[in-house]
Formats: structure tokens, sequence, C-alpha cells
């Protein structure tokens, strides 16, 4: 099998892997690290989970280095980067169904330390669960680790393309927002159609995200190839909101397959 190779693309580091399930270990076996690095140094892990289709082999790793005894998430805690609103939490749908099967259900991490922002709250206090949570994610010490996946138009969470200005976009809080159309567009697979699709959700802030002592952006196959490369080779604006993990490089690597590098040259 060919090796995994290193690239410099700018001042981002990046790792390319020949398949989604080496990327995929890869993933996990950086998680694993920061697990043992933060409860050494701290006596808990601060992580941020992702859902979608890319990270679920990575949470397939991870449940099965639990179930052989080779990893424990005790002393973790986990802030989700979004939920659907409003949604019901056992709605197969909703992001916690999602991460109760690929796995808060399959590890041994306390029900009450794997936290997803709430789509039940009600609409009024929507804004005022969504600062709750950034707060939560301050009084834990900030996070240890975000995974990140990225949309097919750049987003992070559902931070969704924007015309701020850089500075403003980076300072986003926790809020509830409107999916972009290809967002939408892309949740047809689940949801069945277009009209279906709930078009709202609440997602974590740019703010938060970018605050992580480690950021690691996972990304495989060819429909991703396109913005992979704008984020990395365009410019850094909030219209492709991943590009703007170049402005806290150091603390970020990027770990694709072949197919989803195919743009970089
Ligand atoms: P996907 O979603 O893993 O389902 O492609 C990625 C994202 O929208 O962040």
């Amino acid at each position: 099998m060919p090796a995994e190779r290193p690239l410099r693309v700018a001042d981002a580091s990046v790792i390319v892997h020949p398949d989604a399930e080496s990327a995929s270990k890869d993933a996990a076996d950086r998680i694993e690290r920061i697990v043992a690095d933060a409860v050494a140094a701290r006596g808990k892990a601060v992580l941020g989970m992702a859902t979608g289709a890319t990270p679920e082999k990575v949470y397939g790793l991870l449940a099965a280095r639990v179930a052989a005894g080779a990893l424990s998430l005790r002393d973790a805690t986990t802030y989700n980067l979004d939920e659907y609103y409003p949604i019901q939490p056992l709605d197969p749908l909703s992001y916690r169904s999602y991460m109760h099967r690929h796995l808060f259900g399959r590890v041994d991490l306390a029900a009450n330390r794997a936290h997803i922002l709430d789509g039940t709250v009600p609409e009024h206090a929507a804004a005022e669960h969504a600062a709750q949570f950034d707060r939560w994610i301050e009084a834990d010490g900030g996070l240890d680790l975000q995974l990140l996946g990225i949309g097919r138009n750049g987003h992070i969470g559902f931070n969704e393309p924007s015309d701020l200005p850089v500075d403003e976009f980076a300072a986003l809080p926790t809020r509830l927002v409107d999916l972009h159309p290809i967002t939408v567009a892309d949740a047809v697979r689940e949801f069945g159609s277009p009209e279906a699709v709930i078009p709202r959700a609440l997602t974590m802030g740019v703010r938060a995200i970018l605050a992580a002592r480690s950021i690691i952006m996972l990304a495989t196959g060819a429909k991703k190839a396109p913005i992979v490369a704008q984020a990395l080779k365009g410019p850094i604006t909030a219209a492709v909101p991943a590009s703007v993990l170049r402005t806290v490089a150091d603390r970020v690597v990027w770990i694709l397959d072949e197919p989803a590098a195919a743009d970089l040259g």
C-alpha cells in the first residue's frame, strides 16, 4: 500500500492518505493520543465532536478500541458541533441519535458529559441555550480537540458561508442559524427530499472552534476536492468558512484521502 504523504500547502499542515480507511485510522490515533495527553496533564479530555458521513469510521475505530480495553473515555467530556432545530433527540435524524448510534451508546462516556445542543429548547430560549453551551466549554477549560468535517460549501459545523469580515466571522458565538442551500441539498441524503430537510440548526460558533488547542479537519472523497483546494489555496474569507482555519494554522492538521486532495496540485 502506498504510504501517506505529508504536504505543506501555504502554512497548513496536510497529510494525504491513500484511502479513507487509512485517513480515519490516523484521525482515531490522534484522538487517542490527545485523550491520553490531556488526561495525563489535566485529569480530563474535552473533545469537540462532528457528525456526517466522514467521521463514522473514526467513531467505529474508537468504539472498537474501547470495547477491546485499549482506550477509555471515562475521563472525557464531549461537545458536538451542531444539531438541527427544532428536532427531538430520539428522532433518528437528530445528531443526538447519530452520536448515540456511532459512539455514545458504545463507549464508557458519562451521559452527563456528552453534550449536544438541544433541538427542543423553546425558540425564545435558543440564544440563551447557545450562550450557555459556550460557557460550559469555557468552564471545562476549552476544547483539547475539535474534530471537523467540511461541507461542499466550506462550512465548519453549520457556520455557513458569509459576507462578514474575517475577524467578525472568527468571533461568531454558538447560535441558531439558517442552513445554506448546498447544505440543504446534501441533507436530502438523510431526509429524503428537500422539503423534509429541517432548514435551521444550532451550531457551535467559529470562535469556540478556532479556540480549540488542536483541530483535526478530516475530508475524504472526490466530492470534497474542489472545496478543500479553495479552503487551502484560495483567499482566507468567510465566504469559504474552512479557509479561516488558516488563521490558526499551527493548531490544525488536515487529514485527507487522495481523492479529496486531488485538486491541491
Ligand atoms: P459529510 O459532512 O461528512 O457528511 O460529508 C461534512 C460536513 O458537512 O461537515
